[in-house]
């Protein structure tokens, strides 16, 4: 459909867009559950929040008339894409698009993704990717039929509500947090060999005043070599994870939701206020303002890692409960990865299956990213904590 209004794609200003944006946002929805519900993002003014921490980033809006109607973020890094000649590349993901419920299918959305892409050739980016729910058609239709962006990784996200309580965590593991220096070395020598879009900035990462730290769990009764270096001697069986607070960026907020499951939310609650001791746990109050917990970087060392990994996200579950508005800890895993079946998660919360598209910007990786495409997935995926 052709649209005969003027529109005007720019930089992002906070002092003119911030109220106008925000205002864009709580009228686009996107959805969550298949029945009727959906999540709203609060971004507690700061409109740029979920990009801010990332080492390049980019908001564009598009304009007309004087009014939003649509917006979009990048950002710009480098990470390992093991399938490609040099095991790294330049990517920019596209996040955070949304057009006006009243000026949809009129190019706005095309248009603010094909001006991303100027910004990041500019930028000697070669991939762009996004991620999106796999049922969530236009969007995955604008990528793929209009874009030429080509489906790639089918990641789960898992989500675990808090509940008040503190989980027991057994007697025969031990969990000790580990100092930056000591994170960054094990994601370097165990993470970057296995894992798919592993950033190349970690250590900007771990030192975030977001990084709420690196805990590894390993078998009691053993020791943990806190000198690591080359030849360091490491338990036999280890498990390891971050954490980030996600609660200090934005909130989320779950909307208009069908009459058995508001039921179901209320009855859990019911039954935990009744019955505290039974340890229910409760599906929270998604209709207040909640923040979460992202568990990232999660890997196992060793034939008898399950428990630790299981304590290890019970001592994240423990974390949390100390925030009263942190409502679920989420994490994403490959499709691959072993350790889905080791984390904790509610099934009516999690997308089974979200979707990552990705598109070749520069004629020489055209190639690359066939050979990425056809290559079977890696055995992890790393998810970069400041783009969720
Ligand atoms: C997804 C979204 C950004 C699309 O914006 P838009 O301005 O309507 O998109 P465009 O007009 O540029 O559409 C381009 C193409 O996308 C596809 N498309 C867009 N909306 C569609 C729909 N509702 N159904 C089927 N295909 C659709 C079509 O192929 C369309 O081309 P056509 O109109 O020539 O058939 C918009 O629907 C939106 O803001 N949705 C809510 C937020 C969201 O889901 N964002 C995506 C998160 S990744």
């Amino acid at each position: 459909m052709a649209y005969d209004e003027e529109i005007k794609i720019r930089s992002y200003n906070w002092q003119i867009d911030q109220l106008r944006i925000e205002d864009l946002e709580r009228r686009c929805t996107v959805g969550l559950f298949e029945s009727g519900s959906f999540l709203y993002t609060d971004t507690m003014g700061d409109p740029i929040c979920r990009i801010r921490n990332c080492p390049m980033y980019n908001m564009l809006v598009a304009e007309a008339d004087n009014e939003i109607v649509g917006v979009i973020q990048g950002t710009i890094k480098t990470v390992t894409l093991p399938s490609t000649a040099k095991d790294k590349a330049n990517v920019g993901y596209i996040l955070g698009l949304r057009v006006s419920p009243l000026r949809r299918r009129k190019n706005i959305g095309s248009s603010l993704v094909l001006k991303m892409e100027q910004w990041f050739i500019t930028n000697n980016v070669d991939f762009a990717y996004m991620a999106t729910e796999k049922d969530n058609k236009p969007s995955v239709k604008l990528f793929t039929c209009k874009l030429g962006y080509v489906p790639f990784r089918r990641p789960t996200i898992l989500v675990d509500p808090v509940a008040r309580h503190k989980l027991r965590i057994s007697s025969k593991v031990e969990i000790a947090k580990l100092k930056i220096e000591q994170a960054e070395y094990l994601y370097r020598r165990f993470v970057v060999p296995t894992a798919e879009f592993f950033s190349n900035d970690m250590d900007k990462i771990l030192r975030n005043k977001l990084s709420l730290g690196t805990w590894v769990a390993y078998p009691s009764g053993e020791s943990w070599n806190t000198d690591l270096g080359s030849n360091a001697q490491l338990p036999s069986n280890w498990a390891m994870l971050s954490v980030w607070n996600s609660v200090d960026v934005f909130k989320l907020r779950v909307s208009i939701v069908s009459m058995p499951r508001l039921l179901c939310a209320k009855s859990s609650k019911f039954i935990n206020k009744l019955f505290p001791c039974l340890k229910v746990p409760i599906i929270p109050d998604f209709f207040q303002p909640f923040g979460f917990y992202f568990t990232y970087g999660m890997h196992c060392e060793g034939e008898r890692s399950d428990l630790l990994m299981r304590s290890l996200c019970r001592f994240v579950h423990n974390l949390a409960t100390q925030r009263e508005d942190c409502k679920v800890i989420v994490t994403e895993v490959g499709e691959c990865d072993k350790l889905r079946a080791l984390i904790p998660h509610s099934r009516l919360l999690s997308c089974p299956e979200d979707l990552w598209c990705i598109k070749a910007l520069k004629v020489e990786e055209k190639h690359t990213l066939l050979a990425c495409i056809r290559a079977p997935p890696p055995k992890s995926l790393f998810v970069d904590p400041r783009e969720v």
